[in-house]
């Protein structure tokens, strides 16, 4: 199946929280629970509908991925109605790997066990911290012992392919509480880690509160340390860096977001959801009612849409391959573009020579590099 035809990762977003956090800008609504049955009604619906549009015979689901929001808000029963829909558009890979976010202490075993039993074979928890007072300053609604108590439920439900977030750089948060958060992490020892630097994004209580004084981030330097410190003891813990913020046993790598990062095409359904398919890049409403009204009446849900011209592609792939350890592939590059990226960009290498590494036909990030990849991605990339 796989050797002919072209791999498709599939996301669906479930856009329900029980409860806003502080720094998020995903788009989800708390308090419309009620809305369940609906959203699911017209994500099948978009499915539906979008199929008809879309040629898929060349390819095959290799990754599907219940992201959100809150996919845990979502009753087995009616996940498994949008898993079987999603499952019917194509053949599936012999490897399918089909990941949900779950949040600690809103998912019992016989959920999880159920979740199990549908095929989903990959969990991953937002843990976040496991200090109170962080977990509080961020709005999150459980504390450490119901990250640990799911984690272990997760466990017992029968997946062997587990993953936990933690966010470092959080007002209040000191190098020892890190270091102590990842300790205790990797002492539970998942199959993956994600760390993620808090950011201040536009329209969330945090970015108010930064704007009025209330609240000051922290420093760059501790910033980059935490994040260096973590990477280091990550690595040392038996889960290397694959990509910026991701660390995994060998093996165990987020398939469904390396599809993400290598170019693979992903179609998204849901508000909100974004999809790339044939060149073409659209995203849903971020609005749960009007995504029901625009689907009903016989449309996709659709915002706006990219043409992804060959001039966005190269940037897109210089910027997705660099956060990757892996880092960009020279040939595959010069292949699709028939050009050559390091004799275009000699200036550049020069002036981050301490930074990029080229050898063996791929060019990396080495470890100077790190907390300057935003400008070195910059300068590489090709201004319209
Ligand atoms: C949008 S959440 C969805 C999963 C789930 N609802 C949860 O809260 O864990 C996915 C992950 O994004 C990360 N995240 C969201 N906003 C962030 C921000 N402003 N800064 C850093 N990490 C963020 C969190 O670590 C979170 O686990
Ligand atoms: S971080 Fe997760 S739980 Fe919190 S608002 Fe965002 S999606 Fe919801």
């Amino acid at each position: 199946m796989e050797s002919a035809r072209k791999a498709l990762a599939l996301y669906v977003h479930i856009p329900f929280c029980k409860a806003k956090c502080t720094y998020c800008d995903f788009y989800s609504i708390v308090g419309r629970e009620s809305s369940i049955p609906d959203f699911v009604k017209m994500t099948l619906v978009e499915i539906e509908h979008r199929v008809q549009y879309l040629d898929l015979s060349q390819h095959y689901i290799d990754t599907v991925f219940f992201g959100g929001g809150t996919p845990n808000l979502l009753a087995p029963a009616a996940l498994e109605q949008i898993l079987n829909a999603l499952l019917h558009i194509c053949p599936s890979g012999d490897n399918l790997e089909i990941g949900m976010e779950i949040n600690p202490g809103e998912a019992d075993l016989a959920d999880l066990k159920a979740y199990r039993a549908l095929g989903i074979n990959r969990i991953s928890i937002g843990m976040q911290s496991f200090q109170t007072h962080l977990l509080k300053f961020m709005s999150r609604i459980h504390d450490s012992e119901r990250s640990i108590a799911t984690y272990e439920d997760v466990r017992r439900a029968g997946f062997d392919n587990v993953s936990a977030d933690l966010i470092f750089a959080v007002p209040g948060q000191t190098r020892d509480h890190w270091e102590s958060d990842l300790q205790r992490l990797a002492q539970l020892a998942p199959e993956h880690i994600s760390t993620y630097s808090l950011t201040v994004e536009e329209g969330t209580a945090l970015k108010r509160w930064v704007d009025a004084g209330h609240v000051e981030m922290l420093e760059e330097t501790l910033d980059t340390g935490m994040y260096a410190w973590g990477r280091d003891f990550l690595e040392s813990a038996g889960y290397p860096n694959y990509e910026i913020s991701n660390h995994a046993k060998p093996g165990y790598e987020c398939r469904h977001n390396l599809n993400y990062w290598t170019g693979v095409e992903y179609l998204g359904f849901g508000p909100a959801a974004h999809s790339y398919f044939n060149d073409r890049r659209h995203w849903n409403v971020r609005d749960l009612d009007r995504f029901n009204v625009m689907v009903e009446t016989g449309g996709l849900g659709e915002e706006a849409f990219e043409i992804i011209d060959e001039h966005l592609a190269k940037n897109e792939m210089i910027l997705t391959r660099l956060r990757l350890a892996h880092g960009l592939d020279l040939t595959a590059y010069a292949n699709r573009f028939g050009e050559n990226l390091v004799s275009l960009k000699a200036d550049v290498l020069k002036k981050w020579s301490d930074q990029i590494l080229v050898k063996n036909e791929r060019l990396t990030i080495n470890r100077q590099g790190w907390s300057l990849i935003d400008e070195i991605s910059a300068d590489l990339m090709f201004i319209p």
